[in-house]
């Protein structure tokens, strides 16, 4: 975890993060506990950031944090949730060169607390001689057998559990057709909540006629970086056209979405610089951030007031300071306060970064994202990442912010620079996307009314969708993983095909089914899928 935070060591200096170093409230903590906190934190991070990859060994006081799976971004996360339980902060310089879970432990009896219980017997630090060794034989006995790899294991056994308890597995069911909000599963045709299409532009004749065309002037890829013969005139215009939307200075596309997020904090935020990010931001957004060697910190869902605190703690350390937020959050169906986001940017002299991925096309009277909805000017923000896979229905990233800025990253972003371009009909699709949402202003409209539909007829019914509002993405939280599956099978066997989100993506009670409405959809659609949740539900 050295690099990671090496450049945050500084922090230490500052005689206001001393003062919250304090401890708050003088309570008595045993060494035992603790550790409890550090295995339950460092385990619950990780599930919700690799649902389908959590923390497979169990968690031992030696347990090497690389070989367990625990990325500096999910180590960091931890950290920040358990600053949250015990009401502390750490210094930077504690957190360098940890390696296992003990030395986290160690840390936080050490550091944290005056009156933690030192008469405990302190659990034996593994010898640092083999230790890694032995960490691996703890692992896998032959570390070059992948059929052995825990991970791939325990992946296998949890695929097991389902069909032993009877459970269809609910994840990668294949289309065999897509028809405007309909597709055809197993030969079955099934009204469909699972794409992002959330404007019905992926199968519009404009958007596929236009993606043909391209095929026949440009081939199906683009064939090359754009830096470097893969650049064409479509790529050209769609990045005018997309700041012309968008209402920033300019734009520039990149060949995908998770790449774009992937790539640029690394690149433009380093040593000295901090990374803060909503604790429920995308997992691109924590992989770039990641690979960054600023400090980070990530902050509560949605709150901008624990963000300024921190900002007033940390910001006079570090040069640079990014906030990264979403302009909905598609786990939950909400969205930032982006106005007070702004007041806080400015008020600490910091970057906001916003991914549109799921607000642009479905928020703003006009669909033109979240700045749209607040009715702000984006000139107030400082980078709006997006994607132009979703609502534009094609495949692909970008992005728009202030002109130097932009030309400066679609010159050097390594996801720019290194991977071959947004192939021709993505791009043509995207432009010719764009188009029609101006064209067809209804589209916008019509998917807000039957957002505003199936969560008015999910009150109705009683159904709890959590804090969705005002956005195409609706859960119905209905308590435990097994009914969540149990409830998407049954609605596909009455034909609505609608995802199951399980632990560890999402709390055990918390545990959901999710509804991404789109304008396709018919009133009859909506009220269908309601009152068959429902009945479900009623019956489970
Ligand atoms: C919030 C967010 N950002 C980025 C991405 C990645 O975008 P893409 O699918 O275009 O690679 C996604 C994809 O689901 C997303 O939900």
């Amino acid at each position: 975890m050295g690099n990671l935070l090496a450049t945050a060591a500084n922090v230490a200096l500052n005689p206001t993060l001393l003062a919250v170093c304090e401890r708050r409230q003088p309570q008595s903590f045993s060494r035992r506990s603790i550790a409890k906190v550090v295995f339950e934190e460092l385990a619950r991070v990780q599930a919700m950031r690799s649902p389908l990859d959590p923390v497979s060994i169990r968690l031992l006081p030696s347990s090497l944090l690389a070989e367990a799976g625990i990325k500096d971004t999910v180590f960091m996360d931890a950290v920040s949730r358990i600053e949250g339980r015990y009401q502390m902060r750490f210094r930077d310089e504690w957190l360098l060169d940890m390696q296992t879970c003990e030395d986290l432990i160690a840390c936080i009896a050490d550091h944290m607390f005056d009156t933690v219980d030192r008469s405990e017997q302190p659990i034996p630090p593994p010898p640092r001689e083999g230790h890694r060794v032995a960490a691996l034989a703890e692992l896998d006995s032959d570390p070059a057998n992948t059929d052995a790899f825990p991970e791939c294991l325990a992946l296998e056994e949890r695929l097991q559990g389902l069909a032993e308890a009877g459970l269809v597995n609910p994840f990668l069911r294949a289309n065999q057709r897509v028809h405007n909000r309909t597709a055809e599963i197993n030969g079955r045709e099934v009204v469909s909540f699972t794409s992002f299409d959330y404007l019905g532009l992926a199968g519009h004749p404009d958007v596929t006629r236009a993606a043909k065309a391209a095929i026949d002037r440009f081939g199906c890829s683009a064939s090359a970086s754009r830096m470097v013969g893969g650049n064409n005139t479509i790529l050209d215009r769609l990045d005018i056209e997309l700041a012309r939307f968008l209402r920033t200075e300019r734009a520039v596309v990149f060949p995908c979405g998770y790449g774009t997020n992937a790539s640029i904090f690394n690149h433009l935020f380093g040593t000295g610089d901090l990374i803060l990010y909503d604790e429920l931001a995308h997992n691109s957004i924590m992989h770039g951030a990641g690979a960054s060697k600023a400090g980070k910190r990530s902050f509560r869902h949605n709150d901008y007031d624990q963000l300024d605190a921190l900002l007033r703690d940390l910001r006079s350390s570090y040069r640079r300071v990014v906030i990264a937020i979403e302009g909905v959050y598609s786990m939950d169906g909400d969205y930032p306060d982006l106005p007070k986001f702004m007041a806080v940017k400015k008020k600490h002299r910091a970057l906001l970064y916003v991914d549109e991925a799921h607000s642009l096309g479905t928020m703003g009277p006009e669909g033109r994202g979240i700045c749209d909805f607040f009715d702000v000017d984006p000139a107030e923000g400082d980078l709006w990442m997006g994607t132009i896979s979703k609502a534009l229905g094609a495949g692909g990233g970008y992005l728009a912010g202030r002109e130097r800025l932009i030309r400066y990253l679609g010159y050097t972003t390594p996801a720019f620079v290194f991977s071959t371009a947004c192939s021709p009909p993505n791009a043509a699709a995207a432009l010719e996307g764009l188009r029609v949402i101006e064209r067809e202003p209804w589209r916008v409209t019509r998917l807000q009314e039957n957002s505003e539909l199936f969560l008015k007829l999910a009150a109705d019914s009683d159904l709890n969708t959590g804090s969705s509002v005002d956005t195409p993405v609706i859960p119905v939280i209905v308590g435990s993983s097994t009914r969540a599956i149990h409830v998407s099978q049954q609605l596909l066997e009455q034909g609505i095909n609608a995802q199951p989100i399980l632990y560890p993506a999402v709390r055990e009670t918390a545990a959901r089914v999710r509804f991404f409405l789109t304008s396709e959809h018919t009133e009859e659609q909506i009220v269908h899928a309601v009152s068959a949740v429902a009945d479900v539900l009623s019956r489970c």
